[in-house]
């Protein structure tokens, strides 16, 4: 460090203490708190949905200000588990450390309100399905009652979809009919009959199973959804399959409540535009894959870890990670080892709470080259401390779907690899979308500069729209019509640009919606 840089230091250090040491006085409700608790707190927080009282002013903040200092500080709200250190995913929620310290700060210096008029709006929350009309609304059959009796309960519903045929699928959305007590919902789908047959068995409409479907479904993963999770549509050529005569099982966390209730959710399904090129596949990773921690026994008293280990035999682009553990888990690292020895962080769970699980999704494909090993590390703390210990005193748990038992799951969603997936955009979308979704969104090109390869268009819309898409040289004409008045579904889409034909030059590429248009220059060298 130099002499002058190093006598410049402490001068700073100064300079950012007297900064902070004024900012309490300074920091408001309308201008600096709101913001914050509008964004990330209130799609939660206001009435009908999952959190159990609202925060949508002033007075609701003020009234509940050294809770609200105190779970924000220890990282309990926002309900965000995966460390976003470690990697961002889609729909994260999670303050800011400068955040937390501008809602202590301005707790501790009197709850100032400030100017009313510099309060930003609430935000507005669109009602119905974020992706449009669905091709197929799977309701549940009839409306359930969860007992006010302060207890959680897992019920699994089995839904008929009557398809004649195989579809492919490119989102499936969960829409809680009642938001109050539904705290999450796991999706899976079944082409055996034994869902029917638990089903059944069990008095009343569906069966209760906690952790799992009480059986092994065709696809145990197939969608999920947790408060503030927003459905996307998968990039064109990927999809699911949704196969011919399947159930789908809807399993639903409904949250203790003092009242009895009622729900009857509903699932949409929005069937692949384009055909599918590339199913998306689900790999979980299991105890049988253990290589370090021994057999799946989590002994009484004991703090334990396990670890897992995976090859992946191709190259391949993962999706999302979803790490699934009961009450005794603690904390979950996944992680991938590159044979060229570089590490592909994937998932930090540093406090796993079974309350706050969800599948996490990447903004963006991550590759994974073939022989990449992937390790899912878990710990689990059966020890009498753990609030969370079912037993008490403890007692030796192993693998099982009760809720006493435990597991051991980590399932990965990912497609076969080809080149250009890192530059698929699940969703560019930030986590302001909800408040300020842009009607429309224009990517950038790529690649850009070209060649005579072709240019990678993507765009996303907010709502469907007719899209005109033309691409014009530096002088303003238009060169081609790339798309002319074409009705797009809401999320993202992704086209090609031929280039063979068209001279080096600069260009440029203008999307047009009813309501906005967005312009990126292109260049091509030849
Ligand atoms: C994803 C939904 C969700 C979001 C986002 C969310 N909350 Fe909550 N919040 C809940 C639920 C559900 C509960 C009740 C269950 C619990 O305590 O876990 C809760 C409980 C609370 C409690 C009471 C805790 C207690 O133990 O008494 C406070 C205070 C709180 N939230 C503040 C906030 C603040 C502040 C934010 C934003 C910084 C926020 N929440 C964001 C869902 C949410």
């Amino acid at each position: 460090m130099s002499a002058s840089l190093r006598f410049l230091l402490p001068a700073l250090a100064l300079l950012a203490s007297t900064v902070h040491a004024q900012q309490p006085q300074q920091l408001t409700y309308s201008e600096h708190i709101a913001p914050i608790i509008y964004q990330h707190c209130t799609p939660c927080h206001r009435p009908g949905e999952v959190a159990p009282f609202t925060l949508q002013s002033y007075q609701d903040v003020a009234a509940r200000a050294q809770t609200i200092k105190f779970v924000t500080g220890i990282r309990y709200m926002p309900p965000w588990k995966a460390d976003p250190s470690y990697r961002h995913f889609l729909d994260e929620n999670t303050l800011t450390s400068q955040q937390i310290q501008q809602i202590q700060d301005w707790v501790d210096n009197g709850l100032q309100r400030g100017n009313p008029a510099l309060e930003p709006p609430l935000p507005t929350f669109p009602a119905g399905s974020r992706l449009g009309q669905p091709d197929l609304v799977v309701p549940m059959q009839e409306a359930f009652t969860h007992q006010g009796n302060l207890q959680d309960l897992y019920r699994i519903f089995v839904l008929p979809t009557n398809l004649p045929t195989d579809r492919d699928v490119a989102a499936v959305e969960f829409r809680a009919g009642n938001r109050r007590i539904t705290h999450h919902a796991i999706i899976g789908i079944d082409t055996t009959r034994r869902a029917q047959v638990l089903d059944a068995q069990s008095p009343g409409y569906g069966y209760t199973q906690f952790g799992g479907f009480g059986f092994n479904p065709t696809e145990s993963n197939w969608a999920g959804w947790v408060p503030g999770m927003t459905a996307r549509l998968a990039p064109n050529g990927l999809g699911k399959k949704l196969y011919r005569g399947a159930k789908i099982l809807l399993q639903v966390h409904y949250g203790p409540t003092a009242l009895t209730q009622k729900d009857s959710s509903v699932v949409n399904i929005f069937f692949s535009r384009q055909p599918v090129q590339r199913y998306i596949q689900t790999l979980p990773m299991t105890p049988l894959q253990i290589t370090v921690g021994g057999t799946f026994v989590i002994p009484a008293g004991q703090l334990k870890t396990f670890r897992a280990e995976y090859r992946m035999p191709a190259d391949a682009s993962l999706i999302s990670v979803l790490p699934h553990a009961h009450l005794l888990g603690k904390s979950w690292k996944v992680w991938g080892v590159k044979p060229t020895g570089d590490t592909i962080p994937i998932i930090k769970i540093n406090d796993w709470d079974f309350n706050w699980q969800g599948s996490y999704r990447l903004p963006n494909l991550v590759k994974i080259p073939a022989n990449t090993r992937i390790f899912a590390e878990a710990t689990y703390d059966n020890r009498a401390s753990n609030p969370r210990n079912p037993f008490n005193p403890p007692q030796t748990v192993s693998w099982g779907e009760e809720t006493t038992a435990e597991m051991f799951l980590c399932y990965f969603d990912f497609v076969p690899y080809r080149p250009g997936d890192e530059n698929l955009v699940l969703s560019a979308q930030t986590e302001n979308e909800l408040f300020q979704r842009p009607a429309m969104r224009l990517y950038p090109l790529y690649p850009n500069p070209a060649g005579a390869e072709g240019v990678t268009l993507g765009f996303s819309l907010a709502r469907p729209a007719p899209v005109t898409l033309t691409l014009t040289d530096a002088q303003g004409r238009v060169v081609r019509r790339i798309l002319q008045d074409e009705t797009y579904s809401a999320g993202p889409h992704q086209l090609r640009l031929s280039t063979a034909s068209l001279p080096a030059g600069l260009y440029q590429v203008r999307l047009q919606t009813p309501d906005a248009e967005e312009t990126q220059k292109l260049t091509l060298l030849k």
